[in-house]
């Protein structure tokens, strides 16, 4: 990849797959910038809601998405359950998923290229891409790794009620209209469920290189 065209590469998959992790460390190995568009419909979601909206508004989800600024990405309540959820909710309107299209394009159109994560970057954002990863892990592996992620840091954490909030997302994130959770035709599927960070990042490692 050392000059001409970007080299894309898209990791799309459900919540708590490891897909941020992941799509990190292969940019940093490539030499490429990272986007974790997660974070786009975050910033909405923590906004609106900070602001009283309702969520489900699409009016204005579409206007706040359209003002987004890059320092809307650095509210620090952004990473955490709530503004998770709050992105699912908003990331429902086509207004918001329109109006952060060319945003994400023009990150992963700037030399030498990009890694970004999210839900529909191999279908919707980037169908061009040079690699697409589909990064998924079963409902139980996922809920087990984000509850564990919670009690490391010494927060308070039932498996049972995380189980459900993952399950929940799912359902919505797939079950939307517009630009669904769903694995491009030509995306890798790389389960994760029976792998630890390392053995996902090889794994990783060996789908880009053997398309390079
Ligand atoms: O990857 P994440 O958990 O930060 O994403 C939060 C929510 O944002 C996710 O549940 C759905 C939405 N999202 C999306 O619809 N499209 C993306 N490309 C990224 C995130």
């Amino acid at each position: 990849m050392a000059s001409g065209k970007p080299f894309v590469i898209a990791i799309d998959g459900p919540a708590a797959a490891g897909k941020g992790t992941l799509a990190e460390r292969l940019a940093a190995h490539y030499g490429l910038a990272y986007l974790d568009t997660g974070l786009l419909y975050r910033a909405i979601g923590r906004l609106m809601a900070d602001r009283g909206f309702d969520l489900d508004d699409p009016v204005i989800a579409g206007q706040i998405a359209e003002a987004l600024d890059p320092e809307d990405l650095t509210h620090p309540g952004l990473r955490g359950r709530e503004a998770g959820e709050f992105a699912s909710r908003v990331a429902v309107h086509p207004s918001v998923r329109s109006a952060l299209v060319a945003f994400q394009r023009g990150f992963a159109g700037r030399a030498p290229g990009a890694v970004l994560d999210g839900r529909d970057i191999g279908t919707v954002i980037c169908p061009d891409a040079d690699v697409k990863i589909f990064v998924t892990a079963s409902p139980e592996v996922r809920a087990r790794r984000r509850t564990d992620e919670l009690a490391a840091k010494g927060r308070d954490v039932d498996y049972e009620r995380i189980l459900a909030e993952v399950r929940e997302r799912d359902a919505r994130d797939s079950g939307r209209a517009t630009a669904p959770l769903k694995a491009a035709d030509d995306a890798v599927i790389l389960d994760t469920s029976a792998l630890d960070r390392e053995g996902a990042f090889r794994a990783a490692v060996a789908i880009v290189d053997a398309r390079r």
